[in-house]
């Protein structure tokens, strides 16, 4: 670095208008470590700062400034209307997307880690509340979401399942949807059929968010996944544009995968391999859709040859329940990501991502187990970034996230160092 490492960190702080306490949160280390990282050089105590957070810090503030730019700008305007579908501000597909605005919402993701990683508490919804309506099951969908909104303050009402709503009682999306929108505030809505979550937002003007329609789209988790691709790949230091993703099972009805080739083809020059057993492809109209802007697309039914060079393997769950007559033939013992063929055909800077649940059932061939302690597996660091995003999602959505930086307080419990007993040492809360 050809200026000191002291001036580098004070003009970040200054730039980004930071107490050294908020600083420190906002790179993710304690507030000790940065004081011997300002200390003038030469100083006893004085430490040199690791090249990783130097790198980070230069991202923080290119990202700032970038942020800048775009509130400056008078045509942009909020984030929110850019995003915008038929008008309101709902979080449909990811085709509401550009590659700018995407990292735009990554940008008030990094702002919610601080409180995501429990060392802040923000209150910018205070009064608002979240209906989550999960007409099908879901564990980290619903809860995350719950979670998110009420780590900004907010509360959730819930309903799970058909059985216990009106719509048993033959009531309409219509009817459901006007009527919830008279008792909150923003919606999430999981159901089983493909576009149906359009439908609710056609009959309401809250902010409502696809938590997964059908085999249709699933835009938050995409949006998660985008997002800890980014930030595994900044901590390896490579860079997305470029790189060989690997989507691995069931690519005809997993919706997760549907909408992250769709943000992963925003960047340059990928290659996707698509691994799937046979009657399990990709939809074509996806591959026509990933295949413009040059990226290369190829598609194999035999696991091994398709995870050779991999930088990123995604793998999903076999969507038993929307199957229409496929059977599970092709789907051998032999298609199981585990340590044996990860080791095999990937490099030791590879990633893998599956957006869970994983079947651990005897002979259910999913993502194995055995690579709980392999650092590649990424599963639970995916699942922790569901948290920032999906705050980032109702802050942007309800016009709040200029707000939050100045609402930071400190939390008032201590957290366990690493969530996890596996969790990879770079993977800690502090
Ligand atoms: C996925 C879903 O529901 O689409 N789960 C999730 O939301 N993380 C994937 C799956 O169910 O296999």
């Amino acid at each position: 670095m050809a200026i000191s490492q002291q001036v580098f960190l004070r003009d970040a702080m200054r730039r980004l208008n930071l107490t050294r306490d908020v600083f420190a949160a906002r790179i993710g280390v304690k507030r000790r470590a940065l004081d011997t990282w300002l200390l003038p050089e030469g100083s006893q105590e004085a430490r040199a700062m690791p090249e990783v957070v130097a790198r980070f810090v230069t991202e923080i503030v290119e990202n700032s400034a970038l942020m800048e730019k775009y509130a400056q700008s008078a045509q942009s305007g909020p984030l929110r209307d850019r995003i915008a579908a038929g008008g309101k501000h709902q979080l449909l597909s990811v085709d509401q997307f550009t590659r700018e605005s995407v990292e735009e919402l990554f940008r008030v993701a990094d702002l919610m880690q601080p409180i995501a990683r429990r060392r802040k508490v923000s209150r910018v919804l205070e009064g608002a509340v979240l209906g989550n309506l999960f007409f099908e099951a879901s564990t980290r969908t619903r809860v995350s979401f719950g979670a998110a909104f009420c780590r900004l303050g907010g509360s959730v009402c819930d309903t799970t399942g058909f059985t216990f709503s009106s719509m048993a009682k033959g009531e309409s999306i219509y009817d459901t949807s006007r009527v919830m929108g008279g008792y909150v505030d923003a919606m999430v809505i999981r159901h089983p059929e493909k576009g149906s979550v359009a439908e609710f937002a056609a009959a309401t003007n809250i902010p409502v968010v696809n938590g997964g329609d059908g085999a249709g789209e699933h835009p938050s988790q995409a949006l998660l996944d985008l997002y800890t691709i980014l930030t595994e790949f900044s901590r390896l230091g490579k860079l997305l544009d470029g790189a060989h993703i690997v989507m691995a099972g069931d690519l005809k009805y997993g919706r997760t995968v549907h909408s992250l080739i769709k943000l992963l083809a925003l960047y340059r020059g990928m290659k996707f391999t698509l691994v799937s057993p046979p009657g399990l492809e990709m939809p074509e109209y996806l591959l026509e859709q990933a295949s413009r802007n040059g990226h290369v697309i190829e598609q194999t039914h035999d696991l091994a040859t398709g995870l050779k060079g991999a930088d990123v393997v995604y793998a999903t769950r076999v969507q038993k329940e929307r199957f229409a007559g496929e059977n599970l033939e092709g789907y051998t013992a032999d298609f199981q990501i585990n340590r044996a063929i990860v080791d095999a055909c990937c490099g030791p800077d590879t990633i893998v991502m599956h957006p869970l649940p994983r079947d651990s059932r005897e002979g259910a061939n999913d993502l194995s187990t055995d690579l709980n302690t392999d650092p590649r597996l990424a599963i639970f660091r995916q699942t922790d970034n569901g948290i920032p995003v999906r705050m980032a999602i109702f802050a942007v959505l309800m016009g709040v996230e200029g707000l939050v930086q100045h609402s930071l307080r400190d939390v008032t419990w201590a957290p366990p160092s690493h969530i996890g007993p596996d969790d990879s040492v770079f993977h800690g809360l502090d």
